[in-house]
């Protein structure tokens, strides 16, 4: 692509293939509503809302507004020993989200940073009880959690871990992931098989015992790994095991959280409650960095020891709860509420399974799977050549007019809240052409 390009040597990309990127560079240089464009002024349509971060679509009025005017009126101020209102209405709001009983919100401003911060409570929580010996965190292979050092140590994506391993938390399990093709393939929604997968937890609490188990976190549904959907009764069950044996659950919900599947958080969507909610993207519609936990207020009642003037939790970031972040959080709630996005978003889920799944039968396809406004397609990988193939669809999705995400060999879609049903159906017709254009 022709790009007039900035130098473009001294930025290290995040997760990207640098030296082909820097040879072969897409420049983004504006966004409004669903569609990015790019450097040459074409535009394309944002399949995965961003990082799957702006379901609102891009350039929307009232949170630009609600940013603008915050930065004049009060730019920063610490949550260490101060406070300022907009955090405590945000977090009043989004305990008003989540289900029942979880209504404790501490702020980040990463979904990293808030995985790490989960499991930081989880332990602290264990401590102030008196059982200091629940250390372990049991995560899931193939899970993203991140890349703070305890998102990767709980985290299960291979590539993510291995160049890390000396840094990574001791004390840390896994379950198998859920993802078997013979099973499932072209699943509709909730794969019917492997609940039974759970029952891998029992086995890890024998093991290493329930006295040294902090917490379990999961997924629920595991997006970056390719939109890995759990089986009918499958979190219900680690829910029952968890709850048996006096270990916490977490959601990371960092991709689910704010409507992704049809409801606020997809514990809501799938009628299991977790003991702490990580959330991040969506809470400010990717504007501005954001992300937190939310807690069970028992656990946090635990925490609230000792004398009045004591410091309960040891942990926090010069940004928790900025302001700014908090302004945008506030207004992208608002405009959810105000649209009812997150109906929508349950609405267009069908119009997308619908879509998705008629790609079934299109060149090199070996799989299809979709929950909510998120599907995955993944295609037979080249071979000697892993990624090689989605690479090219990316590429050509570009020419033909979409921002498409992959990861090896999977294209995932997340389209956003706002998309109509129309440019819903023209996403799949254009994946299709791009698919049929592929070698
Ligand atoms: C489930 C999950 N947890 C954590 C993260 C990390 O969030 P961040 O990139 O904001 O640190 C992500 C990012 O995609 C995610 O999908």
């Amino acid at each position: 692509m022709n790009t007039s390009a900035p130098n473009l040597s001294a930025f290290w990309m995040p997760f990207t293939a640098n030296r082909y990127f820097k040879r072969h560079p897409t420049l983004v240089r504006g966004a409004e509503g669903a569609y990015f464009t790019l450097s040459d002024g074409r535009r394309v349509f944002d399949c995965l809302s961003g990082l799957w971060c702006t379901p609102l679509g891009h350039g929307r009025r009232e949170i630009v507004a609600a940013v603008r005017e915050q930065v004049g009126e009060l730019d920063f101020a610490p949550t260490f020993q101060v406070g300022h209102p907009k955090v405590f209405e945000l977090a009043a709001r989004i305990a008003g989200w989540a289900p029942e009983g979880l209504d404790r919100v501490f702020f980040t401003n990463s979904g990293s940073e808030a995985v790490d911060s989960a499991l930081k409570i989880a332990l602290a929580y264990h401590q102030a009880r008196g059982e200091a010996g629940r250390v372990r965190i049991i995560g899931r292979e193939r899970a993203y959690h991140g890349v703070g050092i305890g998102g990767i140590s709980a985290g299960g994506i291979a590539a993510n871990r291995r160049a890390f391993g000396a840094l990574s938390a001791p004390f840390v399990d896994h379950l198998p992931h859920t993802y078997d093709p013979g099973q499932m393939r072209f699943s509709r929604g909730q794969p019917t098989w492997g609940a039974h997968l759970a029952d891998a937890l029992e086995r890890l609490v024998a093991l290493h015992d329930a006295s040294t188990i902090a917490a379990v976190i999961v997924e629920p549904m595991q997006g970056s790994t390719g939109v890995i959907v759990p089986p009918v009764g499958y979190l219900e069950r680690l829910r029952e095991i968890c709850t048996r044996h006096g270990i916490l659950l977490i959601f990371d919900e960092v991709i689910t959280g704010f409507g992704r599947l049809g409801a606020n958080f997809a514990a809501q969507r799938l009628g299991v409650t977790p003991d702490i909610i990580v959330f991040a993207k969506a809470v400010t519609n990717g504007v501005i960095p954001m992300g937190g936990t939310v807690v069970r207020r028992s656990i946090y009642d635990a925490m609230m020891r000792g004398p009045e003037q004591t410091i309960e939790l040891f942990h926090g970031y010069t940004y928790s709860g900025h302001p700014v972040a908090c302004a945008a959080g506030l207004a992208t709630l608002d405009a959810l509420e105000k649209d009812d996005l997150v109906a929508r978003s349950a609405k267009l889920s069908k119009v997308l399974e619908d879509g998705v799944h008629s790609l079934q039968g299109e060149p090199h396809v070996i799989d299809i799977r979709n929950i909510g406004l998120a599907a995955a397609v993944e295609l037979g990988a080249r071979e000697g050549q892993p990624g090689a193939r989605a690479r090219e669809a990316f590429e050509r999705g570009v020419e033909a007019g979409l921002l498409l995400r992959f990861t090896a060999d999977t294209i995932a879609v997340a389209p956003p809240f706002i998309s109509s049903e129309e440019e819903i159906r023209n996403m799949i017709e254009t994946l299709r052409g791009v698919l049929r254009g592929i070698a």
